[in-house]
Parts: C-alpha cells; structure tokens; sequence
C-alpha cells in the first residue's frame, strides 16, 4: 500500500528532518516501496487523512513530530505509524519528566534541578556546582544549550534556555567521553546495537559538528571493554522499556572519565537519519545497510 513518509514540520529541527526524511524516501523507494513525502509544517492533518496513506514513516523531530502530539492525531485518523506512542513520545521529548522516570528506576542520569523566571540561581550554583548545562527541556540537536564554566554566565545561559521553553534543565557537568546507542524493536524483543563513540572537536558535538562539518570522528563498534560494553546496552535497553518505547530509538549516554561510570542522558524516539546521522551508522556496523534499516523501522508501524 501507500506509504507517507513525514517530514519537515515545525520545529526548530525542521531542516534536520527534512535531510532525514528525503534519505529515507529515497532508501524506502530504491527497495520498490511506494512512498511518498508529507509535510506536516506546511500541510494539514485534514490533508493527510486525504492521502489514502496505509501507513506513516515519521521523520520529525522535536516539537509536533516527535512529541506524541502527531502520534495522537494518527491514532485518531486511524493511521498506522513507526515508533514510539503517544506517551513515550511525549515522555521522551521532555528530558526532565524523562530523568525523573529513569531516577525512579535507578536508571543513572546525572543530578539536575530544573530553573523557571523565579528560580534563585545561586541555589542552583550551591546545588549542582560547576560546570553545568543548561538545556531546554524540549529541544533536540543541541538546540538552545550552553556549558556554564563560571557563575556570572549562568543567568544569560538560562535565559537562552527560556526563550525555548517556560522551565529549563541545569544539569551536573559530566566529564568525560561521550556515546550513543540504538534500540530497535519494542518490549522484551528491543535491543541495543552496537555503540557508537563521538569525539567532537574540542569536545563540542554542537548543531554545526552535528549535521554540517566533517571534523567530528566516530567509533563503531566503540572502544569500550566487553563489560562496560554490555553494562552500557543494558541500561539503554532498560531507560527505552522504562519509559515505553516502541520500534526504534537512540539513547545519548557520557562516560564519567574517573571512574568510567555511565550517565544516561537522554532518548530520541524520532532519531535523526541523515547522512552524518548515528542509527544508521551503528545498524551499518552489524551489516544492516541503511535501505534494509528504513525497511525494518516501517515494517515496525503500528497503531
Ligand atoms: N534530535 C536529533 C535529530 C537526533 O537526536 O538525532
Ligand atoms: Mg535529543
């Protein structure tokens, strides 16, 4: 059947969406599938409930595309789609509801407070010391964050942060190497693909060394002893079940330098797929090419 592969949209992800979008139309139609794009920045749902589409390949990321807003709108339209729910999209969007779940679980995340307009800041330098990160709670690919080396940067560090979203993330600074890792599938049949290393330069894997440049490294399968290998798959693949997961989704992870304990950050159930992009790039590592990836996501779809 018709097969709507969505993308663009309206966040301040849009152009990364677009990039992964048209690779996976152009992967899903290179293996005879009849896929068509959507772009629900710029079209209706009232269209896409017009489309005839069997199902959806969901391409977005961040607000209104991977939120479980869309997912809501599909699950009425009766439209089946890849990924996570309603709830784990929405869950998994907000990386301070996304802590306390995985806290609850002793799932390691590093410690946080969350600021808003009233929040007395030399609290928050009490509380979690220095350096910290300052995050928007509901923004993807580093989008609105800074690094807080000394306290007199906090305050426009916040208010960055606030322009995005009305309560902000101060997180303890881990120091160390950072990691990502796939899940695919959903319940007791996820699992974790192999683990990719990022080695930014100058530590900075910012929007620029994400998407644009050619000066970030990846190690893949990343070069971790076997134990920390399987201790670090096996906290992904619980942080994705904790918080219901389905399908696919990608857990960013640091490795404290002192003592090589890991710290989940964060999950992304709408990963990015572009060319730089990291799922893919784990799924290569086990012989899974990226056609045969975009195949399997979408064999996932479901109501
Ligand atoms: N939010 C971007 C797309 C990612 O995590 O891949
Ligand atoms: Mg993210």
């Amino acid at each position: 059947g018709k097969v709507g592969v969505l993308f663009g949209g309206r966040s301040a992800e849009r152009d990364v969406s677009i990039m992964s979008g048209t690779g996976v139309l152009n992967a899903l139609k290179s293996r005879g599938v009849d896929a068509h794009p959507f772009d629900p920045g710029t079209q209706s749902l009232a269209e896409l409930a017009q489309q005839g589409f069997d199902r959806v390949f969901i391409a977005l990321h961040g607000r209104y595309g991977e939120d479980g807003s869309l997912q809501g709108a599909l699950e009425q339209l009766g439209i089946p789609y890849t990924g996570s729910g309603v709830m784990a999209s929405a869950v998994g969007m907000d990386k301070i509801t996304t802590k306390k779940i995985w806290k609850m679980d002793e799932i390691p995340t590093p410690d946080y407070m969350t600021i808003d307009p009233s929040t007395d800041l030399d609290e928050v330098l009490v509380a979690l010391g220095l350096p910290m990160i300052v995050k928007p709670p509901l923004e993807g690919s580093t989008i609105g964050i800074s690094k807080v080396s000394k306290a007199d940067e906090l305050k426009a560090a916040v208010d960055v942060a606030l322009g995005f979203d009305p309560v902000v993330l101060a997180e303890e600074f881990v120091t160390g190497r950072e990691f990502t890792v796939a899940v695919l599938g959903s319940g007791k049949t996820a699992r974790a693909l192999p683990i990719v290393e990022i080695v930014a330069p100058e530590g900075n894997y910012d929007y620029q060394n994400k998407y644009f440049t050619d000066d970030t490294q990846y190690h893949c399968p990343a070069p971790l002893d076997a134990a920390l290998t399987e201790e670090i798959q096996r906290h992904a693949v619980n942080a994705y079940r904790a918080l219901g997961c389905e399908g696919w989704g990608r857990i960013d992870v640091l490795v404290r330098q002192e003592d090589m304990r890991p710290f989940l950050l964060e999950v992304n159930t709408s990963p990015g797929m572009t060319s730089h992009s990291l799922v893919p790039m784990a799924a290569r590592a086990v012989g899974i090419s990226y056609e045969d990836l975009c195949l399997e996501i979408l064999a996932s779809a479901r109501l």
